[in-house]
């Protein structure tokens, strides 16, 4: 907050769902990773020392209400919050209309997400309006608005060693439901049947959500790259791309892996994941200090483009297909986002013409694919074969530590897992 002022950060609101039930309240990722607090109906002020005073934080959030509590779920209260959670003051989030004027009076600036939340804008607009109409009176409005969010993008980027911590801790957790569902899936079974395997290990381990809804998809179904309808049944022959990964204390996992439904890649199937493997390889290769974000993508995309020269899927020049960008025809994503709260996670990728430098704490994805429609100019081999492989790196001093190593990506060993669970 330089050059000071005041922050208002609100929590995420309820969502209803249908009548009398809502869905599964999550609190906003910047509101969770500045107080840990995960009530709804609470905000965070900040105001920034002026003149050699101190910081001050204030919480706004629900009272202590016994009724409430015995329908809903124990609350904290104001007071409960302050000290369990440290703010320097607290108050019910009743009685924050009233003191925010109060607050944005003779503050050089506010810190705000405008356009977020309209209704939060109508708040924030009327205090503002107070403060503007009581000038005779010497009070003066914040002349500046910032975003707040813009500041902490750049602070939630870089994750500190107890961040980095639970998102090994939820890695593994989510490499082991991918385990988990190899070893379940047979010819027959259906994708939402090995949904409910995932959310099962996600839940036993403590993860309080999946950090999205799993991809489920078989056969033809893992060439549609947000297919989620999870309700298919899985065949002889097919490949299974799952990508899924669980929430544990506000942070995500985001692992894809794909594998036979019959625990046997066939030629084709092998060809395809072993030249994605390969190019994740490849972009794992490039995540380190010094390198920028568009590195890892740019080294995948070479590897990619040269096999599908190779494999006769395009034609021409190395060059002259990286070129006309027709690879996005098997290729349309890109290999990397940021992770964290949130599974594409804050924090700004590029600056003017400049990529985003990788600095140890950061961490993103590797995630390559191959996705091959039917199609005439297309061998018949190939047609439905979709291929994702996700890990999750974490930039490191000498590279960078992928946290999610114990799903097995190589043909033997997922082969070699799959033959043990159907006893050899
Ligand atoms: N699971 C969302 C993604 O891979 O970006
Ligand atoms: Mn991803
Ligand atoms: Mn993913």
């Amino acid at each position: 907050m330089a050059g000071g002022g005041v922050a208002l950060i609100p929590t995420a609101p309820e969502q209803a769902r249908n009548r009398d039930a809502h869905f599964p309240y999550r609190a906003d990722s910047y509101f969770q990773y500045l107080t840990g607090f995960t009530e709804p109906e609470a905000v965070l002020v900040l105001v920034a020392g002026k003149d050699g005073s101190e910081s001050r934080s204030i919480l706004f959030c629900r009272e202590k209400n016994a009724e409430r509590e015995t329908w809903d779920g124990f609350r904290h209260g104001p007071d409960g919050a302050r000290e369990r959670f440290g703010f320097d003051a607290a108050h019910v989030i009743g009685d924050f209309d009233a003191r925010l004027p109060g607050l944005l009076a003779d503050q050089p600036a506010l810190w705000f997400s405008i356009g977020q939340d309209s209704s939060w804008d109508g708040r924030v607009a009327s205090a503002l309006n107070k403060v503007r109409g009581e000038s005779r009176s010497g009070k003066r409005a914040p002349s500046v608005i910032r975003d707040v969010r813009a500041e902490l993008d750049a602070m939630r980027l870089v994750k500190d060693a107890t961040e980095i911590d639970i998102m090994r801790r939820v890695s593994e957790i989510s490499a082991a439901a991918h385990v988990r569902a190899m070893r379940f899936v047979a010819p027959g079974r259906f994708e939402y049947e090995v949904e409910a395997e995932l959310l099962h290990e996600f839940r036993r381990h403590g993860c309080e959500f999946p950090a999205y809804t799993p991809i489920v998809a078989g056969g033809a179904n893992a060439c549609i790259l947000h297919y989620v309808g999870n309700d298919q049944p899985l065949r002889d022959g097919d490949l299974l791309l799952i990508d899924a990964g669980g929430e544990l204390s506000g942070y995500a996992s985001d692992i894809t892996r794909t594998f036979p439904v019959n625990g046997r890649f066939s030629g084709p199937q092998a060809d395809i994941y072993d030249l994605v493997l390969d190019a994740q390889a490849a972009a794992i290769a490039a995540v380190r200090p010094g390198a920028n974000f568009a590195d890892p993508h740019d080294a995948a995309l070479k590897v990619l483009a040269q096999g599908m020269i190779d494999m006769k899927l395009l034609a021409g020049s190395l060059d002259a297909v990286i070129e006309s960008e027709s690879y996005k025809r098997f290729y349309m994503h890109r290999t990397s986002h940021w992770l964290g709260k949130d599974v594409h996670d804050a924090g700004e990728y590029k600056d003017g013409e400049h990529w985003a430098p990788l600095v140890p704490g950061m961490v993103l994805t590797i995630e390559p694919g191959c996705y091959v429609r039917p199609a005439d100019d297309v061998r018949e081999a190939f047609w439905n074969i979709g291929v994702r492989i996700e890990d999750d790196a974490v930039v490191t001093a000498g590279g960078c530590e992928i946290i999610t190593a114990g799903a097995p990506k190589a043909i033997a060993d997922i082969e070699a897992l799959m033959r043990d669970a159907r006893g050899g």
